[in-house]
């Protein structure tokens, strides 16, 4: 099994830098129709299952990677240079450091500054982590100037954050989980199909930080639900209805699997002991009422990540109606 270390360097090898002044990139959001849940390695962040997701469209991160000049490295996010002890700006540095310590030709140390901007309304209910570190690769890629191809970014940005291999790519995105204990078969790639008709609501319940990260979430529901046993077999037959919904542009489709899919992820984090609610009491209200308007055969669905907010997938000829039944719900504009 590698070390982080080994497994960018491994990446990287071969790969003669052409160190720029600066370089800048964006990445989309994204949001799992069918989610990860559970890493098979937490160092490396290789996860138990595929998953398959749409990206978020402009929506996203935008990051530049300079020179810094004061011989440190500097962090900035959303206009605030971070304390050095912060605990994302340490992860960026980490992050740095696995391209940083591999292809550095120089004898004399590299200080940067990263400068990066989520264009994620706050509280959105959409993760920036995910946009943030694709970006944040994209970025390095540039400037230390290798040309990696996009499935070695996708693998690369995944030991920033699971979701971030699939915010490399536009459009539906499939990850594969892999098997390699290395993980080096554990790249994301898009699909080569579109689906313009199909649209992306948030709605925000709360813009607080969550109580419990994705990380430690994981780790508890691997280790103690019992529903977690069912969770990969859930995933193999969610991703073949999935793709076959996206094939054959069948929305009903892609809104039940998506939707039991992360109920059911919810399902086995509240089966955990303790037990992992991320739900707010308005999240249970916004799911019957979806619900409700299906019954009364309205095509509406939904699906929510390791938070309360609320994401609607719903067909662009039913936008108004959606916006009126829901006023606070922002479109996605893809
Ligand atoms: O990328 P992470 O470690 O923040 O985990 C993402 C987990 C979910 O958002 C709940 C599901 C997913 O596939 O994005």
């Amino acid at each position: 099994m590698l070390t982080r270390e080994e497994f960018a360097k491994h990446i990287l090898y071969g790969h003669t830098p052409a160190v720029q002044e600066k370089a800048t990139s964006f990445a989309p959001a994204n949001i799992a129709l069918v989610k990860y849940w559970g890493k098979r390695d937490s160092n490396l962040n290789l996860p138990v299952t595929d998953s398959l997701s749409i990206d978020l469209g402009n929506l996203g991160t935008t990051t530049t990677v300079e020179h810094s000049h004061t011989g440190k490295d500097i962090v900035i996010l959303n206009g605030t240079q971070l304390a050095p002890e912060d605990k994302f700006a340490v992860k960026v540095i980490d992050f740095i450091d696995l391209f940083r310590n591999s292809v550095q030709t120089r004898t004399k140390p590299l200080p940067l500054k990263i400068t990066t901007y989520n264009n994620i309304p706050t509280g959105a209910g959409v993760a920036s982590s995910a946009s943030g570190f694709a970006a944040l690769t994209k970025a390095l890629d540039k400037f230390f100037g290798l040309r990696l191809t996009e499935r070695n970014l996708s693998l690369l940005a995944n030991i920033g954050s699971g979701s971030a291999s699939r915010s490399i790519f536009k459009g539906f995105v499939y990850r594969h989980a892999g098997t390699d204990p290395d993980g080096m078969d554990s790249y994301s790639e898009p699909l080569p199909y579109t689906w313009p008709e199909l649209k992306i609501g948030l709605i925000t319940v709360s813009a607080k930080a969550k109580r419990v990260s994705s990380r430690d979430g994981m780790e508890r529901t691997v280790a103690t639900s019992p529903l977690y046993k069912k969770w990969p077999d859930q995933v193999k037959s969610d991703m073949a209805k999935m793709l076959d919904a996206i094939k054959a542009k069948d929305f009903e489709l892609l809104g039940a699997t998506a939707e039991s899919n992360a109920l059911a992820m919810h399902e086995c984090m509240r089966a955990a002991t303790p037990p992992l609610n991320y739900f707010e009491p308005e999240s249970e209200a916004i799911i019957c009422k979806v619900q409700e308007l299906r019954k009364d055969g309205f095509p509406l669905y939904l699906t929510i990540d390791a938070g309360p907010n609320v994401k609607l997938l719903y067909l662009n000829k039913d936008e108004e109606k959606v916006k009126t039944e829901f006023p606070d719900m922002r479109v996605v504009n893809r």
